[in-house]
This record gives structure tokens, sequence and C-alpha cells, in this order.
């Protein structure tokens, strides 16, 4: 056996005690949420009929730091601290002299960086004295997730799963019934959001947030939580980056770029905001890199806009790269990216040139996923594989250079439910969906008037 260490490994005592709000770093002021009615600033009390006041504080917190409450760090030790691999079978295969590093998120219960978050807003819903959650699920990660959490901390919990992961995953199904979960396939004819879209059957993100909105509002007892976009989801998964920093430098390396996969941001924002930090304030130099499908590519192709978090209009409206609100992406196999917004702090980190962001189609995605796959084992979720994608690229651009490359990417869930779209793959049977100029125009007629931006 040779020296060679692939995996760094933290003990339990070494989860953060903190989450890093990166809000304060930021250049400029924050552009708030605009009240869906009023096009207002849209403040903490617009926010309460659906969501807990603590969770409305760090959405708002101007601290830099905030302490993660006992029980949550208690909770995360189930499968936290996290391992960070080198991916040193993977750099043999590529031939490349770049070192390549992952965050691999996949050990959690339901296999994706998710519980997280899951785990942090419903200790603050129970807290809160909340009794039921409400949410929607694109690849089944986050409403797995959150049913994972809820059963923890004694919430019921109820999901509306994007009609095209509830056909192509199943046993997502199951995960989530499994830990004690109600799940509708979305657009449902339980809500209104839901009767208004049965046109569009393989659903969306969009939609499903509508619908679990709509019940959140409509109930006294239920709350609603998102997994991606907001600030304090953002937040709460920059246990991940922080975790890797001191495993980077267990490694006795730094990374030059830091890649990650974008469907709302909520996994890159973990892993690179506490590398982020440190750039925007002098301490170092170092790039970011964000992947995306070319099916819904919001970052790379999307306009710069005040616009609505869902479907029908419920939510606030946020400044983000959007593809439009009613924008229903083609059914790709990465349905956690089908989103056809992101987070406001990730767009406007890309909007200052910070983070750089690519755009990839599925069948070039599934391809460097079995490549992975093939030299380091783990079958990641087809999200991550977009991340995969990027750094593969990124090591065939080192070793073209001729220079060394430190590379860190997270690898942000398995993709032990999502077989159905490698036997596609294997088969020769995965479709290569484009954004067209056409889709462009029609998602720029349906923004909503908004104040421009800058
Ligand atoms: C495994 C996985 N990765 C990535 C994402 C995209 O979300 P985010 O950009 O918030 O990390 C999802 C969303 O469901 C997911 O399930």
């Amino acid at each position: 056996m040779t020296d060679e260490q692939v995996k760094f490994l933290l003990t339990e005592r070494e989860v953060p005690t903190d989450w890093v709000n990166l809000l304060v770093d930021l250049p400029g002021e924050p552009l708030p949420p605009l009240h869906p009615q009023t096009l207002e600033p849209a403040g903490p009390p617009d926010l309460t009929p659906i969501f807990p006041m603590g969770l409305i504080e760090q959405e708002v917190s101007g601290a830099p730091e905030i302490p993660i409450p006992e029980q949550v760090r208690e909770a995360y030790k189930l499968w936290r601290p996290t391992p960070l691999f080198r991916a040193r079978r993977l750099e043999r295969e590529l031939d490349t002299p770049a070192h390549i590093y992952y965050k691999y998120e996949g050990v959690s219960p339901p296999g994706s960086h998710k519980p997280n978050t899951a785990i942090a807003q419903a200790h603050e819903n129970a807290r809160a004295g909340v009794r039921r959650l409400v949410t929607e699920t694109g690849a089944g990660q986050w409403g797995s997730a959150l049913a994972f959490a809820c059963s923890l901390f004694g919430l019921d919990c109820e999901v509306f799963m994007v009609g095209s992961s509830y056909d192509q995953k199943p046993y997502r199904r199951s995960m989530m019934q499994t830990w004690g979960a109600t799940v509708h396939r979305s657009p449902s004819t339980l809500t209104g959001s839901g009767l208004a879209q049965q046109a569009h059957p393989t659903g969306s993100l969009g939609i499903a947030i509508s619908e679990a909105v709509e019940v959140a509002a409509g109930r006294e007892d239920t709350n609603y939580a998102l997994g991606s976009v907001l600030n304090h989801v953002l937040l709460h998964q920059t246990i991940i980056g922080q975790e890797a920093a001191v495993q980077m430098e267990m490694a006795g390396e730094q990374p030059d770029v830091v890649v990650g996969c974008v469907g709302g941001g909520s996994n890159f924002a973990g892993l690179s905001f506490p590398f982020v930090r440190k750039v925007l304030r002098g301490e170092t130099k170092m790039r970011f890199l964000a992947a995306e499908p070319s099916a819904c590519p919001t970052l790379t192709r999307g306009a710069y806009r005040y616009d609505f978090g869902d479907t029908a209009g419920l939510t606030p409206l946020m400044a983000m790269y959007t593809l439009g609100h009613d924008f229903v992406p083609p059914p790709v196999h990465a349905g956690g990216l089908r989103y056809h917004g992101d987070a406001p702090m990730l767009c406007g980190l890309v909007r200052a040139g910070l983070v750089e962001a690519r755009a990839y189609r599925q069948n070039e995605t599934f391809a460097a996923a079995v490549r992975f796959a093939r030299s380091e084992g783990i079958i990641p979720a087809p999200e991550p594989a977009h991340a995969i994608r990027a750094v593969i690229e990124e090591a065939e651009a080192a070793r073209e250079a001729g220079e060394p490359r430190t590379i860190l990417f997270g690898l942000c869930g398995h993709g032990h439910f999502d077989l159905g779209a490698y036997d596609a793959f294997l088969a020769g049977e995965l479709e290569d969906p484009e954004f067209s100029e056409q889709d462009m125009d029609e998602a720029l007629a349906a923004l909503p008037h908004a104040p421009a931006l800058a």
C-alpha cells in the first residue's frame, strides 16, 4: 500500500459551531425581495404567514457568523463531518497534473446536502410550535431530506413532487413515505395553482412551489420550507465549505478553483461561500465555477431581473437571473436543476464577475458521471454530474497548459435513485434539449413589470 492519502476525515467534535453569513461581506446593499402585490420591499411581517421568526431573522441577519443550535449540531452528527476525497484515480484517468478534491455529501441518510438545511429548518419550526411543514421537491432529494428532518423533530410533512421526477424516481417517494411524509404528484388537483397547470403534466419546481406555498398560507398550523435560493438556506449549507477548508489544510493544499452545480444555488454556495469570503476580504485569490444544464441555463442565459420565485406569482419577487417564472424546463433527469431562477446572493456574485458559469447538455454530463463512477466508484446524482463535467474541462485545461491546478468540487449527492437516467444514457436514449431563442423571447415577455436592475 502506498502512503498516498485518499480520504481526509474530521471527528464529530469538529462539526462547525457557526454558519457563515456572506450577506455582510457582499459588495453594495442587498437588493430586497419585493411584495408580490405591491412590488414594494417585503419585510419580515410579509414572511411570517409561512416562515418562523427564527428563520426570518437569519434571512436578513447582519451578523458575519450565526451560531448553530446545539440540537442541530447533535442531529448533524448522524452523518457529519462528511469526507473530503482526493480523486487520485480520476486524476490518473484524465492524465492531468491537476489535483482534484471532492467533498462528498452523499453520505447523509437521504443521500445529499439537503438535510443540512432541512434539519435547521425543522428545528426552528418545531421551536416556534409549528406542527406541519409543506414543501415541493424536484429531484426528490429535498423532499426526502425534509421528510427525514421532520421525523427527527416530530413534525408532519407534506410534499408536492414535480410530476416528471415522481414518474422517474418512484423510490424517492417511498423514502419520503417511510419517514412519514405525505407525497402528491404536482401539478395536483388539490390546489388552485395545481388545477391551473394541468396542461403541463411534467410539472416544474415553480409550479410545485406555488402549490406548497398555497397550502402553507391557508393553514394556521402549517409552515412552508424551501430547499434552496433563500439566504437562510445558503447560510445553513456553509457547513460544507467550512469543513472542506479544514480538510484542504489537512491535505496541505488550497483550491485554485471551486466547482459546483447550481439548481437554486445552495450546494454551490455552501461549498464556496466560506472561500468567497476570504477572496472578498482580500485574503486569497481563487476562481469559482458554477455548472448548470443547457436545458435550464439560468446563470448563462437568463435575464437579470426581479421575478417571482414560483409559477403562480405567490412568493415575493427576487433579484436574480431568471428564465421567467412560468418557464417549464424540459424533463431532464437532473430534476434538482430545473428551476427558472437562482439564489439572489449567488446571482449578485455572478453579476459582479466573481463566479463564472457554464452550461452542459445531458449526454456530455452523463458521460462525465460514468467516467467518474468507473474511476472513483461513487455513482453521482445527475445534478453534481454537471460539476464533474466542468471539473474534467478544468483538469484537461491544466494538462494542455502544462500547469498544476488544485480543483475542489462538490459531490452533493449520490445517484442510487437515478439509475433510470443511467439506463437511458447507457442505451443511447438520452435527449439533449436546449433552451431556444424562442424560449428566451417568451421568458422575457412573461417577466413581471418590476423595477429595472442596474
Ligand atoms: C443532489 C442535488 N444536487 C443539487 C441540487 C440543486 O439544488 P441547489 O442548487 O440548491 O444545490 C438538488 C436539488 O434538488 C439536488 O437534489
